[in-house]
């Protein structure tokens, strides 16, 4: 395995995180890039999304659509009111959101549906499929006002209506694979760093849980539509289609 080169800058990060990181790799050897997201991500109790460490907007690491202001919730708004009617006005027509944050995104919709299409706010739940407690506290708080139209749920469950997220997907671990080699993250010193394996599985993916969450969505809707809003370019991952982003800047990793 060769040293590719130097990776993650940790001198700012979670010192813990990077402890226990470091202290896996050192026990079962490099560790793919997901494996790396998912704990940077989803630690339990250090990770950026799970802890509620995560910020986004002005003052955080990125912008979203749902950041910038109201005009995307009530965009989307008119879409499921146009949906609702095409199912029909159904009278068991929920709205799951899926990586909701705080809740704006939410409150946009409910409080354009409220004030412009009121029969159909009348009739939908709004469904919050959220797995870490800590923002659902968040969310309940920023839909308040809207509290008997919300249900806040750990998973999935079958539904009818429409199914709506805003960059989920990029949130999701990948493994960086490109020409039959991966790179897997390993320690150097005190520093990650990137090294080359080859792939021993033939028909390996790098974006294998977000293909499993297309099924169990599917699995999971009744009758409706799935609106997944994300960006990315399609190519090779040799040209960098994972990024890292702290403070609005990209970094240089991976
Ligand atoms: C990039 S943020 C986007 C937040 C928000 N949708 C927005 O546009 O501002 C990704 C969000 O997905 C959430 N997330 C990741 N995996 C999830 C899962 N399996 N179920 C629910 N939320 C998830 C994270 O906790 C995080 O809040």
């Amino acid at each position: 395995m060769d040293v590719e080169r130097w990776a993650l800058k940790t001198k700012n990060g979670n010192t813990e995180l990077i402890r226990l990181i470091r202290a896996e790799i050192e026990k079962q050897g490099p560790i793919s890039f997901a494996q790396f997201m998912r704990n940077a991500l989803y630690h339990p109790e250090h990770g950026y999304y799970s802890s509620g460490r995560c910020a986004i907007g002005k003052a955080g690491d990125y912008f979203t659509n749902v950041s910038i202001g109201p005009v995307f919730g009530q965009l989307l708004a008119a879409q499921f009111a146009e949906i609702w009617e095409r199912l029909g006005k159904i009278h068991n027509f929920v709205i799951v959101e899926q990586g909701a944050h705080d809740g704006q995104f939410a409150c946009d919709v409910l409080e354009f549906l409220k004030k412009h299409a009121p029969e159909f706010f009348e009739v939908l739940r709004y469904r919050i499929v959220e797995p870490f407690p800590i923002l659902r506290d968040r969310q309940s708080l920023t839909l308040k006002p809207f509290q008997e139209k919300i249900e806040y749920h750990d998973s999935l469950r079958p539904f009818a209506g429409v199914h709506f997220s805003n960059e989920l997907l990029d949130a999701m671990p990948v493994r960086l694979i490109s020409g039959g080699v991966e790179k897997m993250v390993d320690v150097q010193d005190t520093n990650f760093v990137f090294v080359e394996c080859p792939l021993l599985e033939g028909n390996a993916v790098s974006n294998q849980p977000a293909l499993d969450w297309v099924d169990y969505v599917a699995a999971n809707l009744q009758r409706g539509y799935v609106i997944a809003i994300d960006y990315g370019r399609v190519g090779d991952e040799g040209e960098g289609s994972a990024q890292v982003r702290a403070g609005h800047r990209i970094l240089d990793s991976p």
